[in-house]
């Protein structure tokens, strides 16, 4: 980590990947110490932490952090880090361990907006970015002090789920690049007064973990959320809705920019007709309320896969399913590709205490042919992983 403002988030950061069960060890530039000392690194990551390549030298430790990661994270950096890596120094143990790093690696950057925008900065950037280095853009948000603009550092819970992109089930060569993916994530609710709502258990978490994977593979991202209480995904804009309707019309207004639609929300299929203006009441002892008339909501996915081909953007959709049996999950799953019109769809198992609100996630990944990928259980970030390897070549086409 480098030594910005947000260093103190870093200490949180440690605290889920150490939850999620990593191994972790925390690298310090010798600023960075400025903000959150060492005690507290050693304290909580239960290792030594130095900021020196001449420490433990019979141990050679830039060599063997290098070879032995999985994963850099590289949060926050600093314009001074991402420059020293752009141009390879190395005068600390973090810079030499970069250069050493076998794995993937994902930088993190946070900084006054003056300083992102710099041209230096975002040259420096594009180096990174070209060899391979995830570079996600920061925040746009509150910085030090009154500020307030691009070059916040995304909340932990965010960089935590871009890291677990380059985890689980990564793609290594996959460049976005110029491409626009819309995601759709949440649950609609439904008013029946102006204090209730008929909803789902959606989080939001799937489409947070696509959103994610997204950005991390170098496309704006935008998402149309649906009463989720997730920190914004790294690198996205977030556009918040509330009910069916008004997710309708954001697509709509969205659509026409985007290269992939991937529709991971839970949206209300019904709405109740007529709510009532002022809070439904119980009136007497006895009192029931009259039976709730529904109605129909419009079926955004099939609106959008409706559309001539190259009028639309890729589409994917997603079916939430109670089913046990995988054979009835290929049928209802591909009997609602095919009647929406999607080009891809992921089928999952929904139920009591799974996928909705979880970590993890399982399905299978369907095209017009069939089965494209049987994803077993792994991260949200895994299951994104497996959708955009599946839209892939339809992508670069
Ligand atoms: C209060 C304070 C806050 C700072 N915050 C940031 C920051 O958020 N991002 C940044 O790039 N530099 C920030 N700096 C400047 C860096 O600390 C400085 O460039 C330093 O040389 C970075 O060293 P490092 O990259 O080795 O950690 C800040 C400096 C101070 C005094």
């Amino acid at each position: 980590m480098g030594g910005g403002i947000a260093a103190y988030k870093s200490c949180e950061l440690l605290r889920r990947f150490q939850a999620s069960g990593h191994d972790v060890t925390v690298i310090p530039t010798k600023s960075s110490l400025e903000f959150i000392g060492s005690s507290t690194w050693e304290a909580l990551s239960g290792k030594p932490v130095t900021t020196e390549v001449f420490d433990s030298v019979h141990e050679v430790p830039h060599v063997k952090l290098g070879q032995e990661a999985d994963l850099f994270v590289i949060a926050p950096a600093t314009a001074n880090l991402i420059a020293k890596l752009a141009h390879g120094l190395a005068d600390d143990l973090l810079t030499n361990s970069v250069l050493m790093a076998q794995c993937p690696i994902l930088v993190v950057p946070a900084m006054h907006t003056e300083m992102w925008l710099n041209p230096a900065t975002q040259a420096n950037v594009q180096t990174l970015r070209d060899r391979g280095i995830r570079v996600v853009d920061p925040d746009v948000g509150r910085l030090t002090g009154p500020d307030s603009g691009p070059g916040r550092l995304p909340e932990p819970q965010a960089i935590e789920i871009a890291a677990q992109v380059l985890v689980d089930g990564y793609l290594p060569d996959l460049d976005l690049h110029g491409k626009r993916v819309l995601v759709t994530g949440g649950g609609t609710r439904e008013s029946i007064d102006p204090v209730r709502d008929i909803g789902n258990r959606s989080s939001g978490k799937q489409a947070w973990a696509i959103a994610s994977a997204a950005s991390v593979y170098g496309a704006k991202t935008t998402v149309i959320a649906a009463n989720v209480e997730l920190p914004s995904p790294v690198g996205s804009t977030v556009i918040n809705v509330k009910s069916a309707l008004e997710m309708a019309d954001a697509v709509d207004e969205q659509l026409g920019e985007a290269d992939v639609l991937v529709m991971c929300a839970a949206v209300a299929d019904f709405r109740p007709k007529a709510p009532a203006d002022v809070k439904i009441k119980k009136t007497s002892d006895d009192f029931v309320p009259a039976p709730i008339e529904l109605e129909r909501n419009p079926d955004i996915l099939a609106a959008v896969g409706a559309r001539p081909e190259a009028d639309r953007p890729l589409l994917v959709g997603f079916a939430a399913e109670t089913v046990t049996d995988e054979a009835q999950l290929i049928e209802y799953g591909l009997g609602k590709l095919t009647k929406k019109g999607a080009d891809f769809l992921v089928a999952n198992p929904v139920g009591k205490d799974q996928t909705f609100g979880e970590d993890s996630n399982s399905g299978l990944v369907l095209g017009p042919e069939g089965i494209v990928d049987r994803v077993e259980k792994t991260s949200k970030a895994g299951l994104a992983n497996a959708l955009f390897a599946a839209c892939r070549e339809k992508l670069s086409s």
